[in-house]
């Protein structure tokens, strides 16, 4: 593929990176998953110096994909390992920046043979400033830090400007899945959806904003919250138009 100078797409639209204020690294990792980041990782990396800017995300596959999705802050891959093996018709994008939950994607790949995972290592506004329009039919995005105390708010990955990006991102009829025990941000996320014409929230009934939708996996943070005793809650948005 041909290299070529990104342009900015979404100048207009108002996208300002978050930044990543995580941790790129923690405990040392073994021999094994040193290997793995060595050996493996690399032809499963998206690497964007390398690729047509708009990068049109069905080519980064083997396959022909029936559909691309996009997780972002995979964590530690359960989730995405497990959509990988329901649907391997299906491309699917992680993008996790810190390393020790990064080589837990990579190890079960292996383990599984997946054939349908690309991984992105860095901090998710790069990428999706490169990605083609109207080219992912969902986007997960689940437990993501919360950034609850004011000072911390513009961290948030899902600012108001996020829905503009998913719009010029998803193609009409695509989901975004949102969840987070973190009341606060699950509030904004719908007062922003209801502002919107282009995306629907359409629960089946009132109660189902506090179960995980079918065919889904619990994830380590949702299961950590439950632990701790705090409420999970999920949403489903559709976009219904183009902008
Ligand atoms: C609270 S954890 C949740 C992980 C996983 N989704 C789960 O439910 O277990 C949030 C994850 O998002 C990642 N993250 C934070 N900021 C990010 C960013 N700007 N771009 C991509 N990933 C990010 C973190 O490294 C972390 O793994």
């Amino acid at each position: 593929m041909g290299k070529h100078r990104s342009r900015r797409p979404f100048e207009g639209l108002g996208l300002n990176s978050s930044g990543f204020y995580g941790r790129r690294k923690g405990y040392k990792l073994s021999a094994r998953k040193e290997t793995l980041l060595r050996e493996v990782f690399p032809k499963i990396r998206i690497d964007l110096d390398s690729t047509n800017i708009p990068l049109d995300p069905q080519l980064l596959f083997n396959f022909r994909p029936k559909e691309v999705w996009l997780e972002i802050g995979f964590g530690g891959g359960e989730h995405i390992a497990y959509q990988s093996q329901a649907n391997p018709d299906i491309g699917i994008i992680g993008v996790e920046p810190f390393l020790n939950g990064l080589v837990s994607l990579v190890d079960e790949i292996e383990n599984k043979n997946l054939k349908n995972i690309r991984v992105f290592d860095k901090e998710i506004s790069i990428l999706l400033e490169r990605l083609k329009p109207n080219s992912l039919s969902k986007v997960f995005l689940l437990f993501p830090d919360p950034w609850p105390k004011k000072k911390h708010l513009k961290r948030r990955i899902l600012n108001p400007n996020f829905l503009n990006i998913l719009n010029h991102l998803m193609l009409e009829g695509g989901e975004f899945r949102f969840s987070s025990d973190d009341a606060s941000y699950t509030r904004l996320v719908v007062e922003l959806a209801s502002l919107r014409e282009d995306f629907s929230w359409c629960p089946k009934s009132c109660r189902d904003w506090q179960f995980r939708p079918e065919r889904s996996i619990e994830t380590r943070y949702e299961r950590k919250a439950i632990q701790q005793g705090r409420k999970n809650t999920y949403i489903s948005l559709r976009k219904t138009s183009t902008l």
